[in-house]
C-alpha cells in the first residue's frame, strides 16, 4: 500500500495541506470494501464486491465521470461541499453554519481473532469546526458481512444539533437496480416486494416507534442489473439493528448512481449534541454475493449465529404456548392439562401467555391489568410456582409473558405514576388495544421495567422462558421526564432506555430465553435480537400464510430464531381448514412450536404429532445451524414451496415442499436440490408421514442427480407436502439414477 505522503505549503492567510492519495482497504475471505483518500483529503468510497488481489489501480482509475455537474463517492456523505445527495449527515453547528465537510485525519486497525473480525476505524473532522466523526467498519472474514456504524464527537463551542445522522452510507454503480423490501401489518408480516428502482428516491421506514416492523421492516435486498434470483447474479443486502424508528433511502441520482443511506430516522428526532458529548448511531450489517440472493441470506444467517442473536449457539427448545389453546380463560386444572398434553407430546417447555396477573384490575381481557404484575390469586391460587414445579415433574420447562412496556389505564401502575405515561400535557393520550406506553426514556421507568421483569423471575425457581410483548405503537408523542427543548429526544431515549434495561436483565439472567413479540412480528429486527433467542413471526398461524411470512423472514433472519408454530384449525385469523400434517411440516421449516390444547386433536393426529416432535429433534441442528437453499418461492407462479437446509459438512439435510395451489397433475413440478454435494450418495427418509408415500423413500441417490435433475414428490393437491431426510451414506446400496414417473 502507497505511504501517505504530506506536503504541505505555506500562505500568508492560511495552510493548506496537499497528499498523494491513499487506498485503506478491508477485505473478508471472498469481499474487498476500498476506500480512498483523495488528494484534498476527503474519504471516498471506491469499491464494495468480490475481494481484490490488486487495488492500486483505484489510484489511477478517473473517479468523476461528471467533475463539473457530480457529486463525489464520499465514504460517508454529509451536507456540504459540492454534495447535493441526500447526506447521511447533517448537522447544524453552534452558531448556525449547515454545512459540514469531513476530512480524513488517520486510521486504526483493531483485531479479534478469536471472533474472526478486523475493525477498521477511520478518523475524520470537520474542516472549519472541531466536529470528529469516527466511521467503524467491522469485516466478519468467514461470514463475508460488513457492519458499519458511526460516532458523532461535539468538540465546538457549544451544542450541535444533528438532524441526520444515519449509520451507512454506501453509493453503488449497476446499470439497473432491484429492490426487494419488507411490508405488512399483523399476520401478513414480512410480505416480499420487488421493484425496479427508477430516478429520485425511494424511502424504507417507520415512525411508529414501537412495533416498528409491523408496516416495514428495516431491511433490504438490492439485486444488481438483474432481477433477484436466487442462485445467480450480484446481491447487495442489509439490516439495521435498531428497535425504534428506522429510515432507508435508496436515492437513484442523475449520473444512475444509487446512494444507499440507512439509520434512525430523521423524522420528528433533532438530536441536541453537547459540547464534549458523542453519539453513536447503530449497526448496520450488511453484505454482499454475486452468487444471488440464497448465498446473501446465508451470509446474513451464520453472521446472525455468530453476533446477531442472543445465545446464537443453542439449540432451541420446542414450545407449546398457552395462548391460541385457551386465550385469557384458563384455571389452574386447564393449565396443568396443557403442561400434560405437552409433556405426552415430548414438548420441552410451556408457555403461559396473556391473562395471569392483576388482582384490584384482573387481566381477564385485554381491558385491563397491565401494569400490575402479580399473580392473579383467584385464577391461580397457588402461584406460578406450583405451576412451574408441575411442568418440571412432567419434564416440561416453564415460561411466562409479559408486556412490561404497557400500563392499562385500569390498573393499579396508571393511578400510581400517571406521569409515567407517554403523552402531552393538554393532549389526549390515544389508546391502543385499551393501553398507553410507558415513557422508556425515563429512568424511574426503567427501573420499573427491570424490577417488573426481576420479580416475575422470582415467582418460582423454574421459569426459563419469557415471552416479551408490545401491543402498540407509540404516537401522539410527549414525555414529563425530557425537557420542553429536548423531547425530539424521545425516540433514542426510549430505546436506549429499553436497551438499559434489557442489559441490566441479561446480567442478571443470562440463560433466560426471553422471546420478541410484537403483536407479533412488530419487533423482528436485529436491534432487539441480540438480547432475544427467537422472535414470534406472527399471530397469523395459518399454515397457508405462514409460508410467505417465514419465506421473508428467512430472507433475512435465520430459522433457529423464527418462532413457528402449529395451531388447530379453522385457524383464527384465516378460518382456514388446512390438514395436520401440512401445519406441522411448514412448523418444521423454523423453530417449532404449538399453539393450541391437546383435547383439539384427534388420537390419530396426536399419535402423528408425537412421532414428527420425535423426528424433529432428531434434525432441528440442521434447520437451526445449516445453511438454508430456497428451492421455489411461495410466490412462484407453479404454486408450489419448496426449501431446504444443509448441515454445514454437506453430510445431512431436510428438503421440504408445500402445494400452496394445485394447478391439476400435469403442472406438478420437478425440484433440483441445492447445497449438497454432488459426489456423496444421500439416502432419504420420509418424515412426519406414518405411510411415506414418496418415491425415493429409502433410496439412496447420488447428490451430482439430486442438483443436477432432482425429483418430484408429485404433490398432487393442495395442502398437500412432504419432508424428506437426506443423509449421506458410504455404502453401496442401490444407487437411483433415474426417475420413475407416477401416473395419477
Ligand atoms: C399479542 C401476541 C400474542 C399473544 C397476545 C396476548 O397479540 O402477539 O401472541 O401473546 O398478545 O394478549
Amino acid at each position: 500500500m502507497k505511504r501517505n505522503f504530506i506536503i504541505i505549503i505555506l500562505t500568508l492567510s492560511s495552510i493548506s495541506v496537499l497528499r498523494c492519495a491513499e487506498l485503506i482497504t478491508l477485505n473478508t475471505n471472498k469481499l474487498s470494501t476500498v476506500l480512498e483518500v483523495d488528494d484534498k483529503g476527503r474519504l471516498l468510497h471506491r469499491y464494495f464486491g468480490n475481494k481484490l488481489v490488486d487495488t492500486s489501480p483505484f489510484l489511477s482509475k478517473m473517479l468523476y465521470r461528471t467533475t463539473e455537474y457530480g457529486t463525489p463517492n464520499e465514504a460517508y456523505s454529509t451536507m456540504g461541499g459540492k454534495n447535493f445527495r441526500e447526506p447521511a449527515l447533517r448537522i447544524t453547528h453552534f452558531d448556525g453554519d449547515l454545512n459540514t465537510e469531513l476530512q480524513y485525519n488517520r486510521h486504526e486497525r483493531h483485531f479479534d481473532n478469536e471472533k474472526g473480525i478486523e475493525i477498521l476505524v477511520l478518523f475524520l473532522r470537520d474542516k472549519k469546526y472541531p466536529l470528529e466523526v469516527k466511521l467503524f467498519y467491522k469485516a466478519y472474514y468467514k461470514e463475508n458481512v460488513y457492519v458499519m456504524y458511526t460516532e458523532i464527537t461535539n468538540h465546538e463551542e457549544d451544542n450541535v444539533v444533528l438532524h441526520n445522522y444515519y449509520s451507512f452510507y454506501l453509493p453503488v454503480d449497476a446499470r439497473q437496480y432491484y429492490l426487494t423490501h419488507f411490508y405488512g401489518i399483523a399476520t401478513t408480516e414480512m410480505s416480499v416486494e420487488e421493484i425496479r428502482l427508477t430516478h429520485g428516491m425511494k424511502s424504507i421506514e417507520t415512525r411508529k416507534g414501537i412495533r416498528s416492523t409491523h408496516s416495514e421492516n428495516p431491511s433490504f435486498l438490492l439485486s444488481l442489473n438483474n432481477p433477484m434470483n436466487e442462485n445467480n447474479g450480484e446481491v447487495i443486502a442489509g439490516a439495521l439493528a435498531w428497535s425504534n424508528n428506522f429510515k432507508l433511502n435508496f436515492e437513484l441520482d442523475e449520473f444512475n448512481t444509487l446512494n444507499i443511506s440507512a439509520g434512525i430516522n430523521p423524522y420528528a428526532g433533532e438530536y441536541h449534541l453537547a459540547t464534549g458529548k458523542s453519539f453513536v448511531t447503530p449497526p448496520m450489517v450488511y453484505t454482499y454475493s454475486s452468487n444471488g440472493s440464497g448465498d446473501a441470506s446465508r451470509n446474513l444467517h451464520d453472521w446472525a449465529r455468530k453476533d446477531g442473536l442472543y445465545a446464537p449457539t443453542e439449540i432451541r427448545p420446542i414450545v407449546l404456548n398457552s395462548w391460541e389453546g385457551v386465550y385469557f380463560d384458563f384455571n389452574e386444572q386447564s393449565l396443568k392439562d396443557m403442561i400434560d398434553g405437552a409433556a405426552y407430546l415430548g414438548i420441552e417447555m410451556f408457555v403461559l401467555d396473556d391473562g395471569w396477573f392483576g388482582n384490584n384490575y384482573p387481566r381477564n381481557s385485554a381491558r385491563m391489568g397491565l401494569g400490575d404484575w402479580q399473580v392473579n390469586r383467584k385464577k391461580l391460587p397457588n402461584g406460578i410456582d406450583s405451576l412451574a414445579k408441575y411442568a418440571k415433574n412432567k419434564g416440561v420447562k416453564f415460561g411466562i409473558w409479559i408486556e412490561p412496556e404497557m400500563v392499562s389505564p385500569e390498573s393499579d401502575l396508571a393511578k400510581r405514576h400517571p406521569e409515567w405515561i407517554v403523552k402531552v400535557e393538554g393532549r389526549e393520550a390515544p389508546l391502543r388495544r385499551n393501553q398507553w406506553v410507558l415513557d422508556l426514556s425515563n429512568p424511574a421507568v426503567q427501573d420499573f421495567i427491570f424490577n417488573a421483569f426481576d420479580s416475575v423471575l422470582q415467582l418460582s425457581n423454574d421459569i426459563s422462558y419469557i415471552k416479551w410483548d408490545a401491543n402498540r405503537h407509540i404516537e401522539s408523542v410527549g414525555s414529563s421526564w425530557l425537557p420542553a427543548d429536548r423531547q425530539s429526544h424521545f425516540w433514542i431515549g426510549y430505546t436506549e432506555g429499553l436497551y438499559n434495561v434489557y442489559e441490566r436483565i441479561r446480567k442478571k439472567y443470562p440463560h433466560v430465553i426471553i422471546q420478541v413479540c410484537s403483536s407479533g412480528g412488530g419487533r423482528v429486527e436485529y436491534g432487539s435480537l441480540k438480547y432475544h433467542q427467537d422472535f414470534w413471526a406472527s399471530d397469523n398461524t395459518d399454515a397457508f400464510s405462514r409460508a410467505f411470512i417465514q419465506y421473508g423472514s428467512n430472507l433475512i433472519y435465520p430459522a433457529i430464531a423464527t418462532g413457528a408454530h402449529f395451531s388447530h384449525v379453522p385457524n383464527r385469523h384465516t378460518k382456514r381448514i388446512i390438514p395436520a400434517k401440512f401445519r406441522m411440516d411448514m412448523a418444521m421449516t423454523g423453530r417449532l412450536g404449538f399453539e393450541m390444547k391437546l383435547q383439539d386433536l384427534t388420537g390419530e393426529e396426536s399419535q402423528n404429532l408425537k412421532k414428527a416432535i420425535k423426528e424433529y429433534k432428531e434434525i432441528r441442528d440442521i434447520i437451526q445451524f445449516g445453511d438454508l437453499y430456497r428451492i421455489v418461492s411461495p410466490y412462484d407462479e407453479s404454486g408450489y414451496y419448496a426449501l431446504m437446509y444443509v448441515s454445514k459438512d454437506k453430510r445431512r439435510s431436510v428438503f421440504y415442499a408445500f402445494c400452496l395451489d394445485y394447478k391439476g397433475y400435469l403442472s406438478t413440478v420437478n425440484f433440483k436440490l441445492n447445497g449438497l454435494d454432488d459426489n456423496k450418495n444421500y439416502t432419504i427418509t420420509e418424515l412426519n408421514n406414518p405411510k411415506p408415500v414418496f418415491w425415493g423413500n429409502g433410496k439412496t441417490i447420488k447428490g451430482d442427480f439430486l442438483l443436477k435433475e432432482g425429483f418430484n414428490p408429485q404433490l398432487q393437491n393442495i395442502y398437500q407436502s412432504i419432508v424428506l431426510y437426506l443423509e449421506a451414506s458410504d455404502s453401496n446400496s442401490e444407487i437411483i439414477s433415474h426417475k420413475p414417473v407416477k401416473k395419477p
